[in-house]
């Protein structure tokens, strides 16, 4: 399995749910850049890239939807509909997102600026950038 899906704390009282997130705590790098994904289409996925350089975690605050992880030789899908739980995205990892429900909010954590020159968006591309890099 290549996924790795961190859990957050959850504070829960009478009044509702608290969850925090420190960069370098309770995720593996200093966040940069968040972004957030709203208004899905449940039938458009989207991904379908890699990226050499960026550490992401991606967390479905509402909703639900699957992702699908590849590293050219593996390849797992992943249902996120738990927002105390982020699923890690480190580099070379090919993802495509699909399935999401109407509801469905996607929050990103990621450790770089965004940087259109990072990103693989070929598979055979991406494959050959992982043979590449088994290569030495
Ligand atoms: P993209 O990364 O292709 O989205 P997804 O992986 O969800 O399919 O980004 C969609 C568009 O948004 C694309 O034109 C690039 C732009 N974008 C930014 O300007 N800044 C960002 O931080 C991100 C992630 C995307």
């Amino acid at each position: 399995m290549i996924q790795e899906l961190i859990k957050f704390k959850k504070i829960s009282d009478s009044r509702g749910e608290l969850v925090a997130i420190e960069g370098g705590k309770s995720i593996p790098f200093d966040i940069q850049r968040i972004y957030y994904i709203t208004q899905l289409n449940p039938s458009l996925p989207r991904g379908y890239h890699s990226h050499t350089d960026l550490k992401q975690v991606m967390i479905c605050l509402r909703g639900s939807c699957k992702v699908i992880l590849d590293n050219g030789k593996t390849r797992n899908e992943v249902l996120l509909n738990d927002c105390s739980s982020g699923l890690f995205l480190g580099e070379n990892i090919w993802r495509e997102m699909h399935s999401f429900t109407s509801d469905c909010i996607i929050l990103v954590l990621a450790n770089r600026f965004y940087d259109p020159s990072d990103y693989i968006r070929n598979y055979d591309d991406f494959l050959k950038h992982m043979k590449s890099m088994s290569n030495g």
